[in-house]
């Protein structure tokens, strides 16, 4: 069955479910989280997809962090951390650290999102359930480093700075924050220009505002962090980008899937008008002659002394 399938298999339900990993509803047929803003879905399929992510990032970035964090941290919080993989590969790279993810969404074990054995878990990492707009659970100055990564669906626009805030005020004092985020596609074809209308859309009935993504840096000025540095690195989108390009094409894609679903579910394009679409889109990033790119913008800064 091509994937577009649960399109028209599962026309939206607008149910809520509770299951044993949190509360949920189910938006455009697949499972997304409840009381957030954020609306990506939360089910396996997502889960490949942000692992899928975590790894082309690492290789374009050439690493997982920018902070000057030193050898020997001893203590790492990741905010929004998804699978946990990014927190996962800290704890094994700082061994003496103790690190947190910390997500609205319990993550899925190894053996359930890929079936098989679980990968053991480093012992020094743990995930701790938390909703960044109700306070993170932990005490004022508990971090060394706190990182934040591609949580731009998720930041409704006036709440930029008071998640910057929050971030500092868990971080001690003369520890790092950072921030990875993205914003908006550049020099899009016409099928992915019409998916990222229909998606601001949607995301902006949340408040949410992809260009926030750029100004980071600014709003951690403000908050009264320092030492504020922006390093933007634009990536290509599409063959014509190599390795990095073709991932980056196929997280798009898979990304769009993910919200296409409330696309459809409130209205704003049919199943086939959007499954056809997001077909020309694909194309597009395949065509040799496509110069998409994707801004990416890591922003580290340092709560005072
Ligand atoms: C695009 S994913 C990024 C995951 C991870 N940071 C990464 O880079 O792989 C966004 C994550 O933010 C989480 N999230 C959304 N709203 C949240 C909130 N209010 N509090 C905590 N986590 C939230 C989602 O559940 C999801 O795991």
């Amino acid at each position: 069955m091509p994937w577009f399938g649960w399109l028209r298999r599962k026309r939206d339900t607008n149910t809520t479910v509770v299951l044993d990993r949190g509360a949920f509803q189910v938006m455009g047929g697949r499972k997304r989280s409840l009381g957030v803003p954020y609306l990506m879905p939360a089910d396996l399929e997502e889960m490949n997809r942000l692992d899928f992510q975590h790894y082309m990032l690492r290789y374009a970035l050439k690493g997982n962090y920018a902070a000057p964090i030193g050898d020997h941290p001893t203590s790492i919080l990741d905010v929004g951390t998804g699978t946990g993989r990014w927190a996962r590969e800290m704890a094994s790279l700082f061994p003496e650290a103790n690190v947190i993810g910390v997500d609205v969404n319990v993550p899925p074990t190894d053996s359930q999102a890929k079936g098989g054995k679980d990968d053991l878990l480093p012992p020094n990492y743990t995930f701790v359930p938390g909703n960044l707009f109700e306070g993170l659970p932990f005490a004022d100055g508990s971090f060394d480093f706190v990182h934040m990564r591609l949580l731009i669906m998720a930041i409704p626009h006036e709440q930029w700075p008071q998640v910057i805030r929050e971030l500092m005020r868990v971080t001690r004092p003369g520890g790092w924050v950072e921030s990875v985020e993205t914003t908006i596609l550049q020099q899009a074809g016409p099928a992915m220009s019409q998916i990222i209308k229909w998606s601001t859309t949607v995301l902006g009935w949340r408040g949410v505002n992809l260009l926030d993504g750029e100004h980071v840096g600014e709003v951690m000025q403000s908050a009264g962090l320092v030492n504020v540095a922006t390093q933007p690195v634009f990536l290509p989108c599409g063959d014509y980008g190599g390795r990095v390009g073709k991932m980056l094409a196929a997280d798009y894609i898979s990304g769009a899937k993910g919200l296409g679903g409330v696309v459809v579910s409130r209205g704003l394009a049919s199943a086939d008008e959007f499954e056809q679409t997001l077909a020309a889109a694909g194309a597009e990033f395949a065509s040799p002659q496509a110069r998409c790119v994707v801004p990416f913008y890591v922003a580290v800064s340092q709560r005072p002394l």
